[in-house]
């Protein structure tokens, strides 16, 4: 017999251990030769004094194991603790996060059948990267931090994912119009990645009708790529499109670890009470066992979940008739008695084939930039009970030589000068005021600053504008 892989665990919060007691369970009477560690992730860690919710011992096994079998953990809304789910991918490197998607029409109800998709979400960048700022009393901010180099990296992989996985269509989920900048990268080195792959159809959606698009036909899609917030919408669309978000496994990917989970969260609603579907994270643990090189184990439970599902075996988050609703310990046996058996309509899957967890085996950059060109600069500045004209005209005023005051917005309109389309805008506290120059020295920033307190200005950040081959690495302002 082979040598039992070692691999973490982490039971998670609200419904997690239940799942997980489940999923363990299938998998040890498939004959999984893995070794589960547990670790100590979540409010529990939290609760312990864990500052970063997971204890030393656990970062010890996950450096050894390099795998980690997850359930949901809770994070709370609006304040408290940050995200261990987010801890866990960046200080992990898990770059991919990779949701498929299918329809298992007549057993699970749904609205759609046929749905085969496969979503590759960037998971460390966009508005995750968690840089929030309140700037003043009326104002805060919320960083959408994007890079070149982890865009291509992203999209390079699912792009290897599609060729490797026999799959026809990559379609990128984009918000260009708007962010022209941020989303305008992510696109333009899509269709730069995609020429590499000419027999791979690309195609690209503005992210709003592309996600409507996902509700009404998502038969259409093959696999997508997009940006981290983007990726988590549209894929809690595809599960619930699927017929229940309790079904989709997921797993995250980097080049020197890998996590599986299920897409769905803790479900605090359903805690406690044994009715959970395990599904979702049953198919994280497949994901897991063909990344590992149990393609045998993973299709005989893979097989063996399809035949439950079709005899009808379902908890009550698919259940046609709730009477019949299995327990989550129920569900894992009714799976468990199936080992060895195979669908009779469902398509049976093969120990062979399956590369989801792939790596790409290059990581050819198309980043060409030469040279960079500080072109000015925007101070934002707090200002209560004021206008646009009195700051306007003391802005005037502070701009050092080389640099020449242009304007002042308010939350990214243009309010001085003031012009006719202007006079209706709402302004609030927070303003910005913009200086160009030609190669601003840093000596002129100082200068700036120096004059702008002079004035009683109180700044709260300031950004330089730069210039990329000549091309305006800054938006222009509503107006400008
Ligand atoms: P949720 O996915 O936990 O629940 C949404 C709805 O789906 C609930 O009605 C729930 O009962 C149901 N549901 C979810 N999983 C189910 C399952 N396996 N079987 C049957 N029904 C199921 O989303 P929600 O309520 O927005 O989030 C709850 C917590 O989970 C939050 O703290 C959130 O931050 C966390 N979360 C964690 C994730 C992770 O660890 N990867 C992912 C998403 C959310």
């Amino acid at each position: 017999m082979s040598e039992l892989v070692p691999i973490a665990v982490a039971k998670g919060d609200g419904i997690g251990p239940e799942i997980m007691d489940a999923t363990l369970r299938i998998l040890q009477a498939a004959g999984a030769r893995i070794k589960p560690e547990f670790i100590t992730v979540g409010l529990e860690a939290y609760e312990a004094g864990e500052k970063t919710g997971i204890s030393k011992e656990s970062w010890e096994i996950l450096r050894r194991t390099k795998i980690l079998l997850k359930a949901p953990l809770t994070t709370p809304q609006g304040a408290g603790y940050k995200s261990v789910n987010v801890t866990l991918r960046k200080a992990l490197g898990l770059f991919a996060n990779v949701r498929p998607t299918q329809t298992f029409e007549p057993y699970v109800h749904s609205k759609h059948a046929g749905v085969d998709m496969v979503i590759v979400r960037e998971n460390e960048e966009d508005l995750y990267a968690g840089i929030e700022y309140r700037q003043t009393r009326d104002s805060c901010q919320s960083v959408k931090l994007l890079s070149r180099s982890g865009s291509e990296r992203i999209i390079r992989y699912a792009f290897e994912y599609a060729r490797a996985n026999n799959r026809k269509k990559v379609t990128c989920l984009i918000k260009d119009n708007i962010m022209k900048i941020t989303d305008g990268m992510f696109h333009y080195s899509f269709k730069l990645i995609a020429k590499e792959y000419p027999e791979i159809e690309a195609d690209s959606m503005i992210v709003d009708i592309g996600m409507a698009q996902v509700a009404a036909q998502p038969e259409r899609f093959d696999v997508l790529v997009t940006l981290n917030l983007y990726g988590d919408i549209v894929s809690d669309i595809a599960s619930q499109v699927s017929g229940s978000v309790g079904l989709a496994g997921s797993f995250n990917l980097g080049e020197k670890f890998a996590m599986f989970e299920a897409v769905h969260g803790s479900a605090p609603d359903i805690a406690g009470k044994g009715i959970a579907n395990p599904s979702g994270l049953l198919n994280g643990a497949i994901l897991m066992l063909n990344h590992i090189g149990q393609n045998d184990v993973a299709a005989k439970i893979q097989n063996a979940w399809m035949r439950a599902i079709e005899d009808g075996c379902h908890t009550g988050d698919i259940a046609q008739n709730t009477n019949l609703a299995l327990s989550t310990s129920d569900f894992a046996d009714a799976v468990v008695e199936r080992l060895g058996q195979e669908p009779l309509r469902l398509r049976p899957v093969t120990a062979e084939g399956k590369k989801e967890t792939l790596m790409p085996t290059h990581d050819q950059r198309t980043i060409t930039i030469r040279e960079k060109k500080n072109v000015g600069v925007d101070v934002f500045v707090a200002a209560d009970n004021t206008t646009a004209r009195t700051i306007g005209k003391l802005a005037e005023t502070c701009a050092p030589e080389g640099l020449k005051f242009e304007l002042v917005s308010s939350r990214g309109a243009k309010v001085y000068p003031i012009e006719e389309s202007a006079e209706m805008l709402i302004v609030n506290d927070l303003w910005r005021l913009r200086f160009y120059g030609e190669n601003v020295t840093h000596e002129q920033k100082r200068q700036l600053l120096i004059n702008l307190e002079d004035k009683g200005f109180d700044w709260v950040q300031v950004q330089g504008l730069h210039t990329f081959d000549g091309e305006r690495g800054y938006s222009l302002c509503q107006g400008e």
